[in-house]
């Protein structure tokens, strides 16, 4: 893994938007998996801009949401697909048979699940993985506690997950389980970028990069990758030791 410090939040997404416009230029059928929320949008953003502006084709490139909250539906702005939706797939008019995400209303959920796991297993895996950090050093849906050796699953939402996630809402609402990638697809990415920006994630960027390796904070798996990058700004970065 390495850990890569920017000045601050806009740098952080530049780059990161300039490595998967690169991705997606050197191998067009790349299948990339996205998260959703605060510290991609402005990555997504620039991407989409880098995309357009260089000409770079965008037709053959597979989009796979991350994760998914249980019964809230598409259509709520504070669904990670209304997300992928609004800041990728519409402005990159990516066609129906070029992105999957999850199905979080269905009724057989571990059918989602295993629709989710073939549909990559076909494609090969996973290129690319961009991903967040929890306040609780969740990746996607993966709370504290769970195996590292699962593939797409249900999982029941930490408390802090509930709570943090409310941000994405208009009012108060229910949020008690997620659909999400495991782990196991972030172990076996080609490269899996991480992304974290600002003070409020100084305390679990110090705990993801310098305390034990642990699944109590799923994050900490990153140290054990390869391809593993740890993308943050200096405020995320501002708890850690100095470099010698
Ligand atoms: C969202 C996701 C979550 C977030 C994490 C950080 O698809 O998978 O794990 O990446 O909760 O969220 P932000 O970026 O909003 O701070």
């Amino acid at each position: 893994m390495t850990t890569h410090i920017f000045d601050d939040h806009a740098d952080l997404s530049f780059r990161v938007a300039r490595l998967i416009a690169e991705q997606i230029k050197t191998k067009p059928d790349s299948v990339i998996c996205f998260a959703s929320g605060e510290s991609p949008l402005l990555a997504y953003n620039l991407l989409v801009t880098l995309l357009k502006s260089e000409k770079i084709e965008t037709s053959k490139f597979t989009l796979i949401g991350l994760d998914e909250w249980i019964d809230i539906t598409p259509e709520n702005p504070g669904s990670c697909a209304y997300f992928l939706h609004s800041n990728l797939i519409q402005p990159l008019n990516l066609s129906v048979d070029q992105y999957r995400l999850f199905n979080a209303l269905t009724e057989d959920l571990s059918q989602e699940c295993e629709t989710m796991d073939k549909f990559i297993l076909k494609k090969g895996s996973l290129d690319m993985i961009i991903v967040g950090i929890g306040m609780n050093g969740h990746i996607g849906f993966n709370e504290p506690g769970v195996p590292q050796n699962l593939y797409s699953h249900v999982i029941d939402l930490d408390e802090t997950t509930r709570t943090v996630g409310q941000k994405y809402f208009e009012g108060k609402t229910q949020l008690s389980k997620g659909i999400t990638l495991g782990l196991q697809y972030v172990r076996e990415a080609k490269t899996a970028i991480l992304m974290a920006s600002g003070e409020r994630k100084a305390p679990i960027i110090r705990e993801t990069l310098e305390g034990e390796i642990t699944t109590t904070v799923p994050a900490t798996m990153m140290r054990e990758l390869e391809n593993g990058h740890v993308m943050i700004d200096r405020n995320a970065a501002s708890l850690l030791k100095p470099q010698e």
